[in-house]
């Protein structure tokens, strides 16, 4: 009995100790001796970036989430197709529509200048996402000084490359516009992460275009539309053809801010699953209160991008440090 209890005890204690799965040696320290100069290459090279494109932040931005949704965050998103490789870029969520693959293979070129062969190309995304939202300023009174401008977030890093990917999975595990909130709770549900994980998640719309095919439905046929911004979308969106003109996705797409939120309450959101997040459900009470308190979005954005990047990584000797982010070694 007492050789039990004592098993029990020392069993008990060694699972506490363990590591959740989904956070499975992850470190923001990981490449502190390997890599010391990792995070300033990362940095100085997206701010290259985002000042040669602004929406270059959010591209990367959506990169990151379309990778951690499909098999978690393991760079998968950023292998081509080969003769036995059927990757994601060619996905009904990413064809046409992911972008800013260059942007990485410019940063991975750099880091394996300094550190040959050291940082996973997942990781690098990471931290590009990361720093995409900081070089994008939160107030207009912030545009002269970007440097300084938006949210921040330490980058747990340590995940390792994929040497697979996933079309099918790319297709039926991303959510899309036209998803009802149901839907979007389900899918994400379905990553371990909450309803409200999901709608802080979405305030990423605070940045970035998207073309008329994904919101068309939305501003000629849904009636939880403000008329006015349905008339002004319509203008740049014919009700057919003109399916790759842009619009930007709030009403402040410069700003990494609150508006995202503002436009829902308004019934301005342009993708009809934008609009879920507001019309009479469940996460009615976090779109207001994210309306009425930036500050409380910004951090809690912050706190959801680090369970986002938790999402399944490889760690120790899974997988592998891909030499470029576009093929397996
Ligand atoms: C909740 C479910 C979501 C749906 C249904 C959704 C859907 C979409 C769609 C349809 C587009 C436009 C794509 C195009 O026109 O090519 C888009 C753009 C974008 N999404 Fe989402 N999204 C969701 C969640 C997220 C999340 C969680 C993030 C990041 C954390 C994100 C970040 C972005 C960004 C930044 C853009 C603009 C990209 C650019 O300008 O290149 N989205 N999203
Ligand atoms: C970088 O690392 C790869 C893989 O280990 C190796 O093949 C290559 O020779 C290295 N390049 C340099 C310049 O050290
Ligand atoms: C709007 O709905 C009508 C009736 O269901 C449909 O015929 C039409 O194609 C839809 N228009 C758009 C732009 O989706």
């Amino acid at each position: 009995m007492a050789s039990l209890a004592k098993f029990l005890v020392v069993t008990l204690l060694a699972v506490s100790l363990l590591p959740s799965p989904a956070t499975a040696q992850l470190s923001a320290n990981f490449y502190s001796t390997s890599c010391p100069n990792l995070l300033t290459i990362v940095r100085n090279a997206m701010t290259q970036a985002v000042n040669n494109e602004a929406r270059m932040a959010a591209s990367i931005l959506r990169l990151f989430f379309h990778d951690c949704f499909v098999n978690g965050c393991d760079a998968s998103i950023l292998l081509d197709d080969t003769a036995t490789l059927t990757g994601e870029k060619n996905a009904g969520p990413n064809r046409n529509s992911a972008r800013g693959f260059q942007v990485i293979d410019t940063i991975k070129t750099r880091v394996d200048a300094a550190c040959n062969a050291t940082v996973s190309c997942a990781d690098i995304l990471a931290l590009a996402a990361r720093d995409g939202v900081v070089l994008v300023p939160k107030h207009l009174s912030l545009h002269r000084d970007k440097q300084l401008g938006g949210q921040t977030w330490t980058v747990p890093l340590g995940r390792r490359d994929a040497r697979t990917a996933s079309q099918s999975a790319a297709n039926s595990q991303i959510p899309g516009p036209s998803s009802s909130l149901a839907t979007l709770v389900n899918m994400f549900s379905n990553k371990g992460l909450s309803a409200r994980d999901m709608t802080v998640l979405s305030g990423a719309h605070t940045i970035g275009q998207a073309r008329c095919t994904t919101f068309r439905q939305r501003i000629y046929n849904d009636t939880n539309i403000n008329a006015a911004f349905a008339t002004t979308r319509r203008r740049n969106c014919p009700s057919t053809g003109g399916d790759g003109n842009l619009a930007p996705i709030d009403s402040t797409p410069a700003r990494f801010d609150n508006s995202y939120y503002r436009d829902l309450v308004a019934r301005r959101g342009l993708f009809h699953s934008d609009q879920e997040l507001f019309n009479g459900g469940s996460q009615d009470a976090a779109v207001t209160g994210y309306s009425n308190n930036g500050a409380s979005f910004l951090r809690d954005f912050a706190a959801a991008m680090v369970r986002l990047g938790n999402l399944s990584p490889l760690t120790g000797r899974n997988g592998e440090v891909r030499r470029n982010c576009r093929r397996i070694n």
